[in-house]
């Protein structure tokens, strides 16, 4: 990784190069749709769920488990290829990255690609700007442009990037982690179609999706021997419990994940190991032995499938870059 700057930047220096731009993401009323999840047939919650600032941390540790290769597949795939990675997707283009967070991956890439703003869009205001004042902080050519936006539910650019003669730029996306794998197949494609209207034609997309494989390589994933994903999952229950005032006996539940092979997506559930009952936002409900709540879906993608999917949504593929045991793919998408 690329070293910060030796002699820190002054505060007011990296003020100057760090701008909010704060579209007011709609938060959904939680309350309502948490209810409605829980009393579905069969019951369920999104796995946004999962990140208060416990399950982040969590999440964190999980990134570091032996088993979920998924973070330092991608991770080598970016340092390995870096120049390879850096020559087709070219130096002094806008990037943005959707679901920035601690914009720590986007680090590995700022030397080599050199852009000439970086533009972190995130639902959390207080993340978002943490993030984007240590980047301008340790990158002292770097103008951070923090969007303050759900990406999921799509977004207007505050400002267009024009370029020399007054066209409007196209710009280089970046959406690792297989974060796309949260999304249902269809939801993909037309995420995908969306960022495609952002980046405009002849933009490019940086994107990481986790491959299909082996059914036991991929469950192990996702049953750590520690049991991090196990507390990472029953963790969205104590987040409810915290938020909507519920009294949810988090140990009562146990935690499944497997491979759903068919639909080549990991399902991780909560289930019920007694009858038992709980109350939550002032509403009561009662689970059966054995009852559960589907916490998430992790889809996979063959490499054909992505190509496919993305082609669906306007981009060609220009290069597939995997790791060494082709685990992993980072694709560079083109929009046309
Ligand atoms: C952040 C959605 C990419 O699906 O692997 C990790 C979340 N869940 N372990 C994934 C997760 C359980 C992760 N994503």
């Amino acid at each position: 990784m690329a070293r910060p700057d030796p002699r820190p930047a002054s505060t007011a220096a990296i003020e100057a190069r760090v701008h909010l731009h704060d579209l007011k993401p709609q938060l959904v009323d939680m309350r309502e749709e948490v209810l409605a999840g829980l009393g579905a047939t069969p019951r369920r919650i999104a796995p946004k769920y999962f990140y208060d600032q416990r399950g982040s941390e969590l999440f964190e540790a999980i990134t570091r488990l032996p088993e979920y290769y998924p973070t330092r597949a991608e991770i080598s795939i970016f340092e390995s290829r870096l120049d390879a990675l850096c020559a087709i997707l070219g130096r002094g283009n806008v990037l943005l990255e959707f679901g920035s967070g601690s914009s720590r991956k986007i680090r590995l890439l700022l030397e080599g690609l050199r852009p000439t703003a970086y533009l972190p869009v995130d639902i959390s205001r207080e993340h978002l700007l943490e993030a984007a004042r240590a980047l301008a902080a340790d990158y002292e050519w770097l103008e951070v442009h923090a969007i303050c936006a759900d990406y999921a539910a799509g977004f207007e650019l505050p400002w267009r990037p024009r370029s020399a003669d007054g066209e409007s730029a196209p710009i280089t996306g970046f959406f690792p982690g297989s974060s796309i794998g949260n999304f249902e197949r269809a939801a993909a494609g037309r995420f995908l179609a969306g960022v495609h209207r952002t980046l405009g034609a002849g933009g490019q997309l940086l994107i990481g999706v986790d491959r299909r494989k082996d059914k036991a390589r991929l469950e192990a994933a996702y049953n750590d021997a520690a049991g991090v994903t196990a507390a990472f999952n029953r963790n969205a229950l104590l987040h409810l419990n915290r938020a909507l005032d519920g009294d949810i006996d988090v140990e009562a539940f146990d935690h499944r994940a497997h491979y759903n092979e068919e639909a080549g997506r990991i399902e991780m559930h909560l289930v019920a190991r007694r009858d038992l009952t709980f109350s939550l936002a002032a509403e009561n409900f009662a689970f059966a032995a054995g009852e559960t709540i589907h916490t998430e879906n992790s889809y996979k993608y063959a490499p054909d499938e992505f190509r496919a999917l993305a082609a669906g949504a306007g981009f060609d593929t220009v290069e597939e870059f995997t790791d060494t045991e082709g685990l992993f793919s980072v694709f560079i998408l083109r929009a046309v």
